[in-house]
Parts: C-alpha cells; sequence; structure tokens
C-alpha cells in the first residue's frame, strides 16, 4: 500500500490524503451524530410517553382511592385509546392485574386474556415505575396502587421504536448523501487547489529543470504567484542565469584557449616545417652556388671570347647568364630564409622604411602606388633589415597579382598602441581555399614562385610579437595588414 501511494504522483498523493481524511471526518461525523440523535429522540419520546402514563396512572389511582374495586372501572378502554392515539409510537396501552390478566386494552378484542410475554409479567410485581428495553419496543409500567398501598395492577404502555428508527435511517441516509456530495465538492476543490496552486507549478520546475539538463540555459520557470513557490521560482531563476553566465564564460574561455592553442601548434608546425626547409635550402644552396658560378664565368669567358659571334649565339649566352643571376637570386633567397634569425631590435621609424622599400623597388608603368603615411607616426622596436623584407615581399606580390596593372595603396596609423600599416592591391585575390595556406611555407600559385615570401614575412612579424592578417576577395583585390607592438 505504501509502496503504490509512494509512486503516486504529487497530485494523486495530495487527493488521496484529501480524500482519506475527508472520508474520515464525514463518516465519524454522520454516525455520531445520527447515534446521539437517535438517543435524544428516543429519549424524549420516553420523557412524554411516562407523563402521559403518569398521569393516567394518577387518574387510575385516585379511583383506587375511592376504595372502588379495579375491575369495575368504566371508561377505561376509551381513555387507553386515546392515549395510543396519542402518539404513533405508541403500539398499545394496558391495565392488567397482578395476575397478568388483561383487564382494560385499547384494543377490545384483548380484554380479558392472558398476558403472553414474560418480560411484561414482570412489571407487575414492581412498586415503581419500570422501563424495560425489550427491543424493538419499550414496556413502561406504571403501579396501581389502591387505598391500603397494595398493588392491585399496572398499567403498561409499550413503545414501538421501530418507526423512529426507520425516520432516523431516513435521516441517517440523507446525512451520508449530502456528505457524500460535500465530499465530492471538496475533493473537486482540493483536486482545484492542488493542481493550480501546488503541482502546476511544480511540474513547471520538472519541465524547466529537464529543460536545462538538456543544456537549454535559456529556460525560464513561469510562476508568478506571490507565495513560496513563486520565491522558489524567482531563485529558480536566478540559479539559472547564473549558471548560463558561469557556462558562456567557461565556453568563451574554452574557445579562447583552444584558438591560441591552434595558433600555437601552427605556429610549431610552420616554424618546425621552416627549420626543415631551411636545412634543405642550405645544403642544396650552397652545392649549386659553385656551379653556378662556374657556368656564369664560362658564359663571361665565352661571350669575351667570341665578340664577332653572330647575333643568336649571343642572344643565348645573355640568356644564360640572366638565368644564372635569377638562379643566383633564388638560391639567395632560400639562404636567406634559412637564416630568419631573433630580430635585432631598435627603434625605427616604419614610414621611412618604406619609403626605402619603395626605392629600391620599381614598380611597372601601369600601376599606380598610392601612400597615406601617418606623420605622426611614433617610433618602434624593430629590426630594419628584417621590417625592410617583409616589406620588400609584400609590395612585389602585389604587383604580381596584378600584371594587367592597377592600384597599390599603403597606409600607416596608429591604433591601440599597435603601429598599422596596410597593403591594398587591385589584384587578383586570393580564393577561399587558398587563403588558409599562404603563410605555409613553399605554397605558391605561380608557375616560377618559390612560396617562401609570406612564410618569411610571417616568421619575422612573430618574432617582433605582431600580427599579420590578410583579406582577400577574387577579383576584387587582397589587403594585407600588420600590426607591430609601439615599445613602452
Ligand atoms: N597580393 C596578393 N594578391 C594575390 N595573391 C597573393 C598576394 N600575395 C600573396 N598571394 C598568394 O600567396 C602565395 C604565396 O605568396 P608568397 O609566399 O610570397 O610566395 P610566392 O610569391 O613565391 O608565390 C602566392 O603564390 C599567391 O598565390
Ligand atoms: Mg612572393
Amino acid at each position: 500500500m505504501i509502496k503504490m501511494i509512494s509512486r503516486m504522483s504529487l497530485h494523486k498523493k495530495a487527493i488521496f490524503a484529501t480524500a482519506s481524511i475527508l472520508f474520515f471526518i464525514i463518516s465519524i461525523n454522520t454516525l455520531v451524530l445520527t447515534y446521539i440523535a437517535t438517543k435524544r429522540y428516543e429519549h424524549a419520546i420516553l420523557s412524554k410517553t411516562t407523563a402521559i402514563g403518569e398521569g393516567m396512572q394518577r387518574q387510575l389511582g385516585k379511583v383506587l382511592n375511592l376504595g372502588i374495586p379495579l375491575e369495575s372501572f368504566e371508561g377505561v378502554n376509551e381513555k387507553l385509546k386515546e392515549l395510543v392515539s396519542r402518539d404513533t409510537a405508541i403500539g398499545c396501552a394496558l391495565v392488567m392485574d397482578p395476575a397478568g390478566k388483561i383487564l382494560f386494552h385499547n384494543e377490545q378484542d384483548k380484554i380479558g386474556k392472558e398476558l403472553e410475554d414474560k418480560a411484561s409479567l414482570k412489571a407487575v410485581p414492581s412498586d415503581k415505575i419500570l422501563i424495560q428495553e425489550l427491543d424493538p419496543y419499550y414496556n413502561l409500567s406504571f403501579p396501581l396502587l389502591d387505598a391500603e398501598e397494595k398493588i392491585v395492577g399496572a398499567l403498561l404502555v409499550r413503545v414501538h421504536m421501530e418507526d423512529i428508527h426507520s425516520q432516523l435511517y431516513e435521516i441517517l441516509f440523507w446525512a451520508l448523501g449530502i456528505s457524500a456530495i460535500c465530499f465530492l465538492l471538496s475533493l473537486g476543490f482540493v483536486y482545484f487547489f492542488t493542481s493550480k496552486f501546488i503541482t502546476r507549478p511544480i511540474m513547471e520546475f520538472r519541465d524547466a529543470a529537464v529543460e536545462i539538463t538538456k543544456g537549454n540555459l535559456n529556460k525560464k520557470v513561469d510562476v508568478t504567484a506571490k507565495d513560496e513557490i513563486g520565491e522558489l521560482a524567482d531563485v529558480f531563476n536566478e540559479m539559472t542565469l547564473k549558471l548560463k553566465e558561469s557556462y558562456t564564460g567557461l565556453e568563451e574561455k574554452v574557445r579562447k584557449r583552444t584558438k591560441k592553442l591552434q595558433e600555437v601548434q601552427e605556429q610549431l608546425i610552420r616554424k618546425e616545417k621552416l627549420a626543415a626547409v631551411g636545412q634543405l635550402a642550405s645544403s642544396v644552396g650552397h652545392d649549386l652556388r659553385n656551379p653556378l658560378g662556374v657556368i656564369g664565368n664560362s658564359a663571361y669567358y665565352l661571350k669575351m671570347k667570341i665578340k664577332d659571334a653572330d647575333e643568336k649565339v649571343m642572344k643565348h649566352l645573355d640568356i644564360l647568364q640572366r638565368e644564372v643571376q635569377r638562379s643566383n637570386m633564388i638560391i639567395t633567397e632560400l639562404l636567406d630564409f634559412s637564416r630568419v634569425s631573433p630580430p635585432s631590435l631598435e627603434e625605427v621609424d616604419v614610414n621611412s622604411i618604406i619609403k626605402d622599400t619603395l626605392a629600391g623597388i620599381k614598380l611597372s608603368g601601369n600601376i599606380v602606388l598610392e601612400t597615406k603615411l601617418d606623420e605622426n607616426l611614433p617610433k618602434i622596436p624593430a629590426d630594419p633589415g628584417q621590417i625592410h623584407r617583409v616589406f620588400q615581399n609584400i609590395i612585389i606580390n602585389a604587383e604580381q597579382a596584378m600584371p594587367g596593372g592597377g592600384r597599390l595603396e599603403i597606409k600607416t596609423m596608429t591604433k591601440d598602441n599597435f603601429v598599422k600599416i596596410m597593403f591594398e592591391d587591385t589584384g587578383e585575390g586570393i580564393t577561399a581555399e587558398n587563403l588558409p595556406k599562404i603563410f605555409e611555407p613553399l605554397f605558391t600559385t605561380k608557375a616560377k614562385g618559390i612560396g617562401l615570401g609570406l612564410a618569411i614575412a610571417k616568421g619575422i612579424i612573430d618574432g617582433h610579437k605582431g600580427r599579420i592578417e590578410i583579406k582577400s576577395e577574387v577579383g576584387r583585390g587582397t589587403t594585407l595588414t600588420i600590426k607591430l607592438p609601439v615599445g613602452d
């Protein structure tokens, strides 16, 4: 039973508890009240009958006092009839002699007969009023005494209680009926009350908790009551909010850390790659330098020796020399790359490095150059040689991205303790697919490219604790932004 109740929902428990209590109270109340009413009713009837009986006893006593024998009384039967008619509960009334012979009776045919029931016979010798409870009726006997105080008979009134009991049963029936209706109404009220003010709000809490467990931290408990449950709802909502705040804070932290980790990892990979490429580049570079030198010298020698050779031979000797020169440049770049060392910092003016770099590059004629250099740019701690190389690589890339001409804009400005340098070209742009790879060493989309320019640039800027970012749109152009920290 207890197990079954514990498995019930809160709502059912409340109803069950109320129903049990109500049932108990109403049943006890009805039964006790009905019992008391029965007893009172019985008592009232007996008192009333006693009073009537006594009246009759007195009347008969007066006549007996005159010395007239009981048997010769007249008009007694009529008086008994009248007595019986006084109350429906009075079944019969009779006068008997001490031997139990009926002298007078309200019913004519009983007169002269012997009393049959033994209980009634017992009433006769008593000299006091005797009340006998002989379920379902009461016998009330009143002794009749003559002038010498001798018992000459008794007046016996029989009160039937069946009628009263059946009336009381009817009352009980109605009382139970009304109680049942009250019981049902109370249950309905309890149902409504507990569901509206207790179970429904608790369900809200349960649903909210389930949602929150699923990860929906925006879920709120919608309880507007001003009672303890309302207070609980406020506290609950506040708790959820705090949870959400700490959760999103945590998420943000994890996101930042992960990004940092990724960056560090990428840097590490890039460094490894650079180191490997560097090693290879320096050994191959050194090995190629000598044979290239020999080829260059030989070409020079031949050119000197055969001055009158035909034009075609001269042209090929020129090509030989030019390509040797180019190969040497590539080797220099490779060796340079393998030698990117920590920057040796000095206070430098970024604007003048830009001007120097531009002076060393001859941009093709169809490119319009525009510079917007902030005159108030602070000096920053940087390695001028390395920064020069970064700018050179970027400007050359921009030029190579605009074979049909275009515009290159170079801007400098200060922002949040950083010097910001922007290179904006209107070249071919970079596809979204290539964009994440362009800082990787050896990544190139050019037939004669090496793919080291931006890798070197990134290495140098990282070494300066700066940032290098790129934005690009195919067909529209590319913007490279460098941020270098202003020293303190
Ligand atoms: N300004 C730019 N416009 C378009 N693409 C660019 C630009 N700068 C760099 N790139 C792309 O990035 C790649 C890598 O550049 P870089 O490291 O300098 O190597 P390389 O110039 O030898 O190809 C280039 O091949 C090119 O595809
Ligand atoms: Mg390049």
